[in-house]
């Protein structure tokens, strides 16, 4: 896994949706449709083995298993009623090795819907959402392996985050 950070402002502003799509906060009534989504939109086992655990770990995000849950920095993308695309944030992830700013703990879009826009839109309207609020940097981790992410989120200004050198400046490192 490989941790990556941004600065704030990004320098990609979101883009207009294509027709059809339209955006807004995820809220707790999404649970079911943004579970559903969660668990077709990753490859088998990637993240959760079955719809109910994906549905359950939907459930402990909101509750804040992974850090307090920003939904004002959570928007989901609709094609009629239906979602097809979200983006998960928290106001600081939980863990140890992971910089002290906003974290993005999940991302993604419904695979009829994909290479569109769609989740350049959330993360650049996320990004909005928390500068803000005031925060200068967002973070998140994507698996090394997955060029489509990594490619992504290296066109919105991500880089590695390899630590802090103890006196406070975050040390980054160019996407390959
Ligand atoms: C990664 C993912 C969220 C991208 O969603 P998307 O809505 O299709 O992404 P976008 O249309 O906004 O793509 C924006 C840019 O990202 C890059 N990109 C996205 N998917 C790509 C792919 N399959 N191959 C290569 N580049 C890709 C491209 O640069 C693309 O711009 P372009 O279409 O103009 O070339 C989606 O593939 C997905 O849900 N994957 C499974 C879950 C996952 O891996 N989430 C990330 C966890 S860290």
């Amino acid at each position: 896994m490989l941790t990556l950070l941004a600065n704030l402002p990004l320098p990609v502003t979101p883009s207009v949706l294509p027709d059809g799509y339209a955006v807004r906060e995820m809220d707790r009534e999404d649970l079911e449709a943004v579970g559903r989504l969660y668990f077709e939109a990753n490859e088998p086992g990637v993240a959760c083995a079955t719809l109910g655990e994906a549905v359950d770990d939907i459930v402990a995000s909101f509750d804040g298993e992974y850090g307090e849950f920003w939904f004002e920095a959570s928007p989901v993308v609709l094609h009629g009623d239906d979602p097809v695309a979200a983006v998960m944030t928290v106001r600081r992830a939980p863990w140890d090795d992971v910089p002290d700013c906003p974290f993005i703990i999940e991302l993604f879009t419904d695979r009829a819907h994909r290479r569109q826009g769609l989740a350049c839109h959330l993360i650049t309207s996320a990004a909005e959402t928390i500068r803000s609020a005031g925060e200068t940097a967002v973070a998140l981790r994507v698996d090394a392996a997955n060029g489509p992410a990594r490619r992504l989120y290296g066109s919105l200004g991500f880089a590695v985050f390899s630590g802090t050198d103890g006196r406070g400046p975050t040390l980054l490192a160019p996407m390959s």
